[in-house]
């Protein structure tokens, strides 16, 4: 029998350890911030015979320490940077039902070549098999196993070798040191612990799926976002066809870089071309809809941004924001009544981006703006209409990156007129459309 690993409590706050668990941390004070731990062994030694890590100078090494393999879907190598890294560990979230595991299985059959694991700890053999054929996937290389003992499947997988492995779903795992539940957050962050070493240590790439928590965080915090090499968040709303996968962190590529899928009968197809679908085609234009190009990662795309502007009948008027920043919201608010002389305060103001699409950047506010606007006068935009800009704080029309790159995507897509930003305008011009350049929010909102 395994020798009982004692285990400690540490605050959260203060990083107190504690032999009991207690409702208070004693050093501090704070409550419900003990959580159980493993203790480290943390004895230095410094025997200075031989036994240090090797060192060397960044010179000597090559630049090769991270070889790639494609996955062979397109999309998905796009949001890891390129393809899976040996011995990599990439988390991917998102709600339930959106798609995770349907995407990781089509993954598994679509890299080719090695030994391949996928640990289930949520559905059945059956289940899962089940999948499996309705995604067409037909590799004998793919192996499953039923598991959610940490231990035991890190003993499986030395035994077997795989080059890529996938666990479905970390909050499912647990390891016999901690006795908390599974899915707590000591259990997650310890069996992710476990996970990276085997990762690192045997070249093994892993894929962990991890559920979000209603709030949209990572259930088992952000602790495991920095111990991982790659976060992926699937976002969209799982009614919807569509699927967005974001790379919020990445060691190996860049951030914010988008794979766009549709989910169908036969699992999530690639959309190669997203650039259309984030708009509602209207017969005629309606009030409150702007259409705007964001550039998230390396690709630019049309989304359509929406507001509704009603008079509130409650002493603190209503904001909402899906899809967008809410405080970002307030402020551009504040800017459109000083600088633009249109007063938001006795109404209830919603915006949204639509198709679940989520818009972190900037470049969105003069969208927000003009959304809101034309839904508060009623009065809708031209159809061919797009625009993007940062509004600051002094009413003044800010430059946002790659502006040239997103004129050409509108105009690729029949879009014949734009306000964009004064600096965003190219020293060339002519993108084959008519595009205006505002320095002011008063310039644009003239324009209405
Ligand atoms: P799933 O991959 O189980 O989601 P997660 O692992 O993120 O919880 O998503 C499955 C959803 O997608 C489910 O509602 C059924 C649907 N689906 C299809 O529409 N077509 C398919 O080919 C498959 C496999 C699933
Ligand atoms: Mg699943």
């Amino acid at each position: 029998m395994r020798a009982k690993i004692k285990t400690v409590y540490q605050c959260a706050a203060c990083a107190a350890v504690q032999p009991k668990w207690a409702g208070q941390c004693a050093e501090c004070g704070a409550w419900n911030t003990l959580a159980e731990i493993v203790p480290e062994v943390t004895a230095p030694r410094f025997s200075g015979n031989g036994s240090e890590s090797a060192v060397q100078t960044l010179a000597e090494i090559s630049p090769n320490e991270h070889p790639r393999t494609p996955c062979g879907i397109g999309e998905l190598d796009r949001v890891l940077g390129g393809g899976i890294v040996r011995g990599s560990v990439v988390l991917i979230g998102g709600d339930p039902g959106i798609g995770k595991s349907t995407l990781l299985l089509q993954m598994m059959g679509a890299v080719g070549g090695y030994d391949k694991l996928y640990v289930s700890g949520e559905e059945s053999a059956q289940q899962t098999s089940l999948r499996a054929r309705r995604v067409g996937l037909a590799d004998a290389r793919v192996s499953l196993l039923t598991e959610t003992c940490v231990e035991r499947i890190l003993s499986v997988a030395a035994g077997r070798g795989p080059r890529l492995m996938v666990i479905d779903s970390i909050q499912t795992l647990y390891t016999e040191q901690l006795q908390s539940a599974p899915g707590s957050v000591a259990q997650v962050r310890e069996c992710t612990a476990q996970l990276v070493r085997y990762a690192k240590q045997a070249e093994c790439a892993i894929l962990l799926v991890g559920h979000v928590t209603k709030e949209g965080a990572l259930a088992g915090p952000r602790v495991l976002e920095h111990m991982v090499d790659t976060v992926l968040y699937f976002e969209g709303d799982a009614g919807g066809r569509y699927r967005v996968l974001r790379a919020v962190k990445n060691r190996f590529g860049a951030v914010n870089e988008l794979g766009v899928f549709a989910m169908s009968d036969e699992g999530l197809k690639g959309v190669s071309n997203p650039s259309a679908i984030f708009l509602s085609r209207h017969d005629q234009p309606v009030p409150g809809s702007v259409i705007m190009v964001t550039r998230e990662g390396t690709r630019p795309l049309l989304v359509e941004v929406q507001a509704l502007v009603d008079e509130s009948y409650v002493a603190n008027p209503r904001r909402v924001a899906v899809g967008l920043d809410y405080n970002r919201l307030a402020m551009l608010l504040a800017v459109l009544h000083r600088h633009g002389a249109v007063a938001m305060y006795g109404q209830d103001v919603f915006v949204n981006a639509v198709g679940g699409m989520r818009i972190n950047e900037t470049g969105a506010d003069l969208a927000v703006l003009l959304a809101v606007l034309s839904s508060f006068k009623n009065k809708p935009w031209p159809a061919d209409l797009v625009v993007f800009g940062e509004v600051g704080l002094a009413g003044e029309i800010r430059p946002v990156p790659n502006g040239q790159e997103r004129l050409k995507e509108a105009a690729k897509h029949g879009f014949k007129r734009a306000i964009v930003p004064k600096a965003n305008l190219g020293k060339k011009g002519g993108v084959g459309m008519q595009v205006l350049g505002a320095q002011r929010l008063s310039e644009a909102i003239d324009q209405l």
